[in-house]
C-alpha cells in the first residue's frame, strides 16, 4: 500500500480542522438529527436521572466542545430544570472555541442562567492546571465526539469518575464500530490520524473504570457525494475530516489519494438515491451513571 508523505494530523492544523469539522457537521446533518434526539430521548432518559437539586446551581463540564452547537442544545434542555448552570468549556482549538463564544453571545436570552468558564486547552492541560486546587466536581459531563484524541481511555474515565458528583452523569457520543471514519482509519493506518476509537473501545474503558452505562444508537448518514465525485472545496474539506489529514489531496501521493477515494466508494450505503452517495456515520450515545 502506498505510503503517505507529508501528511500531518488534522488536529494540529486548527484552522483547517475547524473548517472541515463544520462541513462534516453540515453534510451529516449532525445538528438537526441530534436536535431531535436531545429534545426527546435526552430529557426523558438522561436529564431526569441527574441527581442534583433543582434549586442548586448545576455544574457542567464540556470536553472537546467544538463550535458548541450540540452542547448549546443540551444546555437549553438543562435550563428547563435548573435555572442556574455553570458550564466549564474545555476546548483547545481557538477557532472552535471562538465560534462557540459567538454562538453563546448570540443566544444570551435563551441561555440566560448559564455562566461559561472558557478554557482554551486540552483535557490534559486542564487536568494539570487544576490538579493542585481543591477538587471541583460536576453533575453532568459532556464528551461529544472527542474520545478519539485520548491515548488511555480507561485513565480518562477514571479521572472523570473522580470529578463526577455522586448521582451525576456522563454523556459520551462516539462513532459506532462500523461507521465510515473508524473503518477507514483501520484501512489506512499509514495516515497519522487519531486512533480508530469507536464504541467498543469506549465500552471496554468504561467497564474497566467500573462505571455503569447504557447505550443508544443515533442514525446519521453522511452525504459524501461532493467528496467522492467531482471537485469542490467542500468535498476536499470533508475528505480532510474523514481522513483526519489536512490538504490530503495535495499532500498524499496520487496512488494513496485514489486508494482512499476508491475505499470510500466501496462502502457507500446501498440506499443512496438521486445520484447521492451516503456513508454510514451513526454514533452511539454512551450514558454513564455514578
Ligand atoms: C469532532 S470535534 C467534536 C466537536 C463537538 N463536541 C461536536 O460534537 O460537534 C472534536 C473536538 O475535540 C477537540 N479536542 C481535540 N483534542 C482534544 C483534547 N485533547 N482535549 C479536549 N478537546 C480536544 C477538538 O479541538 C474538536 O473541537
Amino acid at each position: 500500500m502506498a505510503m503517505a508523505s507529508n501528511v500531518t494530523p488534522l488536529i494540529s492544523d486548527h484552522k483547517r480542522y475547524a473548517e472541515s469539522l463544520l462541513v462534516f457537521l453540515k453534510l451529516s446533518r449532525n445538528i438537526e438529527v441530534l436536535e431531535d434526539w436531545i429534545s426527546s430521548y435526552f430529557p426523558e432518559k438522561i436529564m431526569k436521572e441527574i441527581k442534583a437539586e433543582k434549586e442548586k446551581e448545576l455544574m457542567v463540564l464540556g470536553i472537546g466542545s467544538g463550535p458548541g452547537q450540540v452542547e448549546c442544545l443540551v444546555l437549553k434542555q438543562l435550563l428547563k430544570h435548573w435555572s442556574k448552570i455553570t458550564d466549564t468549556v474545555v476546548e483547545p482549538n481557538l477557532f472552535n472555541i471562538n465560534t462557540y463564544k459567538g454562538l453563546a453571545a448570540n443566544e444570551t436570552q435563551v441561555l440566560d442562567g448559564v455562566s461559561f468558564d472558557w478554557r482554551q486547552q486540552t483535557l490534559q492541560q486542564f487536568r494539570q492546571e487544576t490538579q493542585d486546587r481543591p477538587l471541583k466536581k460536576y453533575h453532568f459531563i459532556m464528551l461529544f465526539q472527542v474520545l478519539y484524541y485520548f491515548e488511555d481511555l480507561t485513565e480518562v474515565f477514571e479521572y472523570l469518575k473522580s470529578i463526577l458528583e455522586d448521582g451525576g452523569m456522563i454523556l459520551a457520543l462516539i462513532e459506532c464500530d462500523d461507521c465510515c471514519i473508524p473503518l477507514s482509519t483501520r484501512q489506512f493506518p499509514q495516515f497519522k490520524m487519531h486512533d480508530a476509537v469507536s464504541t467498543s473501545d469506549v465500552e471496554k474503558a468504561v467497564a474497566k473504570a467500573q462505571l455503569q452505562f447504557v447505550k443508544h444508537r443515533i442514525k446519521l448518514n453522511l452525504d459524501a457525494t461532493g467528496c467522492l465525485e467531482g471537485e469542490s472545496k467542500e468535498g476536499e474539506l470533508l475528505l480532510d475530516f474523514l481522513t483526519q489529514s489536512p490538504f490530503i489531496k495535495e499532500t498524499a501521493s496520487e496512488t494513496l489519494y485514489s486508494d482512499v477515494i476508491e475505499y470510500f466508494k466501496s462502502i457507500v450505503l446501498p440506499e443512496s438515491e438521486d445520484g447521492k452517495k451516503f456513508l454510514r456515520c451513526d454514533c452511539d450515545a454512551i450514558v454513564i451513571k455514578k
